[in-house]
């Protein structure tokens, strides 16, 4: 985990769920909780926040940001454009914003911090960042230095992998992918776990085997040095028990589903964008 080269001191704007992930990333890591700062109109997400033993938290945004060596949007994109007003004119110079929304671009992000040609870093997470697994894809505009650059993959190797991206596009394909790809995950664990009690197991048994097999299968697809095929061949034996499930998801149209499924998903974030411009 590239932990060196993290900003002097980071501010986030919103302190709800994934700002407490990237913080207890981060201070898990060793960074010093004495270099964070934070600003939320919430007086509960800040006294969360002062559980991790944060202190420095504010209602006011430009309090949180004025030393920051950079800034990280945390807020839902419905309320970036209020957020952004009340920090715009209080943002060092030459800061380092790093936005987490989905759907906003860094041009927009730099027309609402007054078209100054600000360095901006945006940032699709993903839930397992929750729990130190995440999977972020990274852009970076033209302004980013190198050392910001690291700023921002310092900060979220904290809570998992990084990947930077050339074009701020493929954002939309990472929301598609890893972004949203939790979610189809659980969708599909539920499946199996509504199917194994109709096969007469209980839900605490069915829940407990699914959610086993997920992390055993995640484990060995990450750590075995072999293509994800051949594993999935390794467990196929031709007549066999597996080999009649895996014809039932061919016949089903599995793989077309999924397609239909992240192009959905990658149509949205498209739209998203045009709508917030
Ligand atoms: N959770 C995910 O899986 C995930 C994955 C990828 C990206 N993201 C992105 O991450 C961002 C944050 O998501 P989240 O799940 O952490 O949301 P969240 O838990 O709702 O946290 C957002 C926080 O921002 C506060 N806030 C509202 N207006 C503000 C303002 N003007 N200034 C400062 N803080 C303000 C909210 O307070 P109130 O509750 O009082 O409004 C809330 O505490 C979103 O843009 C989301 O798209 C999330």
């Amino acid at each position: 985990m590239p932990t060196q080269g993290r900003p002097e001191t980071i501010a986030f704007i919103g302190a709800g769920n994934m700002a407490n992930a990237i913080i207890g990333g981060l201070i898990g890591s060793g960074y010093s909780p004495s270099r964070i700062r934070a600003a939320d109109p919430s007086p509960r997400a800040r006294e969360a926040l002062k559980a991790l033993n944060v202190q420095q938290v504010f209602e006011d945004p430009c309090a949180a940001v004025t030393d920051a060596d950079m800034v990280v949007l945390a807020v839902k994109p419905q309320v970036m454009a209020a957020a952004l007003e009340g920090v715009k004119d209080c943002l060092p110079p030459q800061c380092l914003v790093m936005s987490i929304a989905a759907g906003i671009s860094a041009a927009s992000l730099d027309r609402l911090l007054g078209s100054r040609q600000c360095p901006i870093v945006r940032c699709m997470p993903n839930t397992p960042s929750l729990v130190y697994r995440g999977a972020s894809g990274l852009f970076a505009n033209p302004y980013v230095s190198q050392q910001q650059r690291q700023y921002a993959e310092a900060t979220m190797a904290s809570v998992g992998t990084t990947l930077w991206l050339e074009q701020e596009d493929k954002l939309d394909a990472v929301t598609a992918v890893s972004g949203s790809g939790p979610a189809y995950f659980f969708a599909f664990m539920e499946a199996m776990i509504d199917s194994g009690e109709r096969l007469g197991l209980s839900r605490e048994v069915a829940t407990e085997l699914t959610l086993q097999t997920a992390l055993g299968a995640a484990h060995l697809a990450a750590e075995q040095p072999v293509s994800i095929d051949t594993l999935r061949r390794n467990v196929t034996s031709p007549g066999g028990t597996t080999e009649r499930a895996l014809q039932a998801f061919e016949r089903e149209q599995l793989g077309a589903t999924v397609d239909a499924a992240m192009q959905a998903c990658f149509d949205r974030a498209q739209a998203m964008a045009t709508e917030f411009d």
